[in-house]
This record gives structure tokens, C-alpha cells and sequence, in this order.
């Protein structure tokens, strides 16, 4: 077997064997087979496309191209949820300590910012003393004594994925359904949990920009992962405006620690309470999603999800005086308001200028080795549907460098249009698909 006919064979739109996937997996992970000729598979696999079987093997070699997490000596169901990326996405921040609360096993890695999409793992670091960078032994152990971590990816799970990853964002084969399927299943696979809820976003803040973009992503998804037997939900979610008020890792932890107070905005809370209660019920905790749902919201109420935050800050080395006292989390020196230029209805807040200006703030990062700034971020007032009269605060900026502020301020005045008729409000989660 050679790369030079597997390349011909995906250039003439052939189907790949089980043995020249293996081939593709192995030499790549070896080095055999050089970037030049990895890049040029990746565009004939984007251009001529994987089918169902081809993704289903290459998704299986991948999760198994490093290390996979056992995690069977963890009694109870471990359930692990991932998001494809958004803007104020908080969610993980509440669900896993909610989720641990009514006794399933949350099991997260997560992983750090890129582009315009802010990173778990670097918000919770904005928790003084806060450790993202578990080995698995410690992992393991706290799973078993609390029911919840949260760390960065430090062990070698799915090179090659890391390997194409970095090929396919410098070759333009990013938004490609199979090869997406490819990243984001085999990841999960590695990661040992039983029961995966995958948040799909679309809109402008999010890689897939149409519903049906992302309908047919989750529906190839869901094949996949019944064909290689684990379970597998996909929910598709609206990202054309950030979720929550907070964008940036101090504001969006102390949006997330609100919201287990039960104070926390209705998106942000809705979408948490409906994807524990799929997760719950899935994993046979409660008897109907909405059993599931009333659940969580009594440990909400109780104060028994926010306490499991605090055992799992505790457990990660962070000082748990944050729940109480934000200003123990890097705050920023300059507040800056954006006033309503008229009187309208908000008809729309564009997720991706929202973080465009959170970025030139230095809330976020081009490449993986940028330095960002925990403290800084954009503090929404009003959202979508909201009335405002002309000179009412829009958002406030939180900022140290001024450097870019024109900029920043000008993001953000684009990112709302205004009319004198409300929008159409649709549900944040459009759909769920098992
Ligand atoms: N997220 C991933 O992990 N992989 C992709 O290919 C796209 C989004």
C-alpha cells in the first residue's frame, strides 16, 4: 500500500478499503506520510466526500490513534457534553456541577479558545488557584469522590485528529460534514463516556451557518455513533446571538455561578435545565424529561448544584470564595458604555461581532500560543426583542488596553440592528436529534 494510490483513489472518487483507512491513520500518526500529502487527501476527501462506512472506520481509527480513557472502575453512568463552539457559551460551567448533583458521573475535557469561540478550560481559570491540568489517575479519583471534573486535554487523545485539525484549518477543509463527524466523534469516543449530548451551534456565531447545515451534520453524526455503538444525542442550537449577557471568562464564570443560584438570564437557564434533564432521563435517573427537569431545578433551588461547583473548585485547588465574592476573579480597570443610537425593538445581535469585539478587547486568540486577558469581555444590557429608547446602555466594555477600543466599540455598535416592529423570537434549541 501506498499514499500515492490511496490519493488517486479519493481523487477519481473511490471508495477507501478498511486497510488503506488503516494505512492513511498509521502513516500519518508515523510521520510516514508528509503534510503535503496529508493536506492533499483532506481536500479530495472534501471535494469527493467519505461515506457513511468511510467515516464510521475513520472516525473509530482516529479515537483509537492514541491514548482512550477507561473509565469502567467509575461506578455510575459517566455522561460527557460537548459543544461546537459559541459565543457567552457558559453551558458547561452550570450543567456538569447540575448534572453531578442528581448523581451522574460528568466526566468533561474541555478545551481552550481559537478564533472568535471562547474555551471552558480558560474560563475557569479566571477562579484564582483554579487546576485545569489533571493527570488521569487524579481525573479518575475525583470522578469517583465528587462525580465531576472539568480539565484541559494534556494526554494524547486523538493525534491524529490534532494532525489533520491543524492541516484542515490552513487548507480550507474546516466545514466539511464528514470530516467534522470525523473530529468531533472520535474525540468524544477517547474521552470514555456512556452517554454524549452534543451541542450543535448555527448562526453567525458558530462554525455552521444554517440550520440545515448543521441538521445534516448531527443526522451523519448520530449514524456514525449508532454504527459504532455508543450514545449519541445531538441538539442544534441558535448562535446568532451569544447566550447569556457575559462574554469573556471572569463575566461568563460569574453569569455561570448566578445561574446556579437560580438567578442566572432564561436562555442560559432553559438550555441548561433541557439538556440535564435529556441527560438525566437518558441515563435513566428520572421517569420523563420532565421529572428530569424538575429535578434539577429543585437542586438549583436547594443550593445543592451550587455546592457541587464549590466541591469541584475545592477539589481543582480554586479558592471557592468566588461564589460569594467575584471580585476575587481579574477584574478590569476601564468600564465603557455603548448608548442606543435610537429607539427601536433590537431586531438582531450579531453573536460573531460580539465576540470580534470581545476579542480586540484581548478576550480571545488567533493562534493557540496568544496570551488573552481573563478579566476583559462585553457586558450585554438588552438582547434580542427588547425594546430601548435612543441613548439607553446597549452593553458596557470591560477593558485594560485601549489599543483597539475604536475598533472594539465599533464591533459592537454593528453588532445591533434596530427596527420599529419586534422580531420573531424562535426557541434557542430548534432541535434534538437521537
Ligand atoms: N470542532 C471539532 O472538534 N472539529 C471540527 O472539525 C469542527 C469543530
Amino acid at each position: 500500500m501506498n499514499i500515492i494510490d490511496i490519493l488517486a483513489n479519493k481523487r477519481d472518487k473511490k471508495k477507501h478499503s478498511k486497510e488503506e483507512l488503516e494505512y492513511l491513520v498509521k502513516a500519518t500518526l508515523s510521520g510516514e506520510i508528509k503534510d503535503y500529502q496529508i493536506s492533499a487527501w483532506l481536500m479530495a476527501a472534501y471535494i469527493n466526500g467519505l461515506d457513511l462506512e468511510e467515516t464510521t472506520e475513520l472516525t473509530k481509527l482516529v479515537a483509537y490513534s492514541g491514548d482512550v480513557l477507561d473509565l469502567s472502575s467509575i461506578k455510575g453512568t459517566k455522561v460527557d457534553k460537548h459543544s461546537s463552539g459559541g459565543v457567552g457559551d457558559k453551558v458547561t460551567l452550570v450543567l456538569a456541577p447540575l448534572l453531578a448533583s442528581a448523581g451522574l458521573i460528568v466526566a468533561k475535557i474541555s478545551g481552550r479558545g481559537l478564533g472568535h469561540t471562547g474555551g471552558t478550560v480558560d474560563k475557569l481559570e479566571a477562579i484564582p488557584g483554579m487546576r485545569t491540568s489533571l493527570s488521569i489517575d487524579e481525573f479518575k479519583n475525583q470522578l469517583n469522590e465528587i462525580g465531576v471534573s472539568v480539565i484541559g486535554q494534556t494526554q494524547n487523545l486523538t493525534p491524529v485528529d490534532k494532525i489533520f485539525y491543524a492541516l484542515r484549518d490552513v487548507t480550507a477543509t474546516v466545514d466539511n460534514i464528514p470530516l467534522i463527524v470525523v473530529s468531533i466523534l472520535s474525540k468524544k469516543i477517547a474521552a470514555g463516556a456512556d452517554i454524549i449530548l452534543l451541542d450543535i451551534k448555527f448562526g453567525s456565531g458558530a462554525f455552521m451557518k444554517t440550520l440545515e447545515n448543521a441538521r445534516n451534520l448531527a443526522k451523519m453524526i448520530v449514524e456514525v455513533a449508532k454504527k459504532l455503538n455508543k450514545s449519541v444525542i445531538v441538539a442544534l442550537s441558535d448562535m446568532d446571538q451569544p447566550l447569556g449577557y457575559m462574554i469573556g471568562h471572569s463575566l461568563e464564570v460569574e453569569e455561570a455561578i448566578k445561574t446556579l443560584k437560580g438567578k442566572g438570564p432564561p436562555d442560559l437557564t432553559k438550555i441548561c435545565l433541557k439538556y440535564g434533564a435529556i441527560l438525566l432521563y437518558q441515563a435513566k435517573k428520572a421517569r420523563s424529561l420532565e421529572d428530569a427537569e424538575n429535578i434539577l431545578k429543585r437542586n438549583i433551588n436547594s443550593g445543592k448544584a451550587l455546592e457541587k461547583f464549590k466541591e469541584m473548585i475545592i477539589a481543582q485547588d480554586g479558592n471557592p470564595e468566588v461564589i460569594n465574592n467575584f471580585d476575587l476573579m481579574p477584574k478590569a480597570e476601564h468600564k465603557i458604555e455603548i448608548n442606543s443610537p435610537k429607539a427601536g425593538f433590537i431586531t438582531n445581535l450579531d453573536a460573531y461581532k460580539v465576540a470580534q469585539s470581545a476579542k480586540l478587547l484581548g478576550a480571545g486568540r488567533d493562534k493557540k500560543e496568544d496570551e488573552i486577558d481573563l478579566s476583559v469581555g462585553v457586558e450585554l444590557k438588552v438582547k434580542k426583542g427588547a425594546k430601548v429608547d435612543k441613548g439607553q446602555v446597549l452593553a458596557i466594555l470591560h477593558a485594560n488596553n485601549l489599543k483597539y477600543i475604536e475598533k472594539a466599540i465599533s464591533e459592537i455598535e454593528d453588532a445591533f440592528s434596530f427596527d420599529t416592529k419586534p422580531p420573531e423570537q424562535l426557541p434557542l434549541v430548534r432541535e434534538v436529534i437521537y
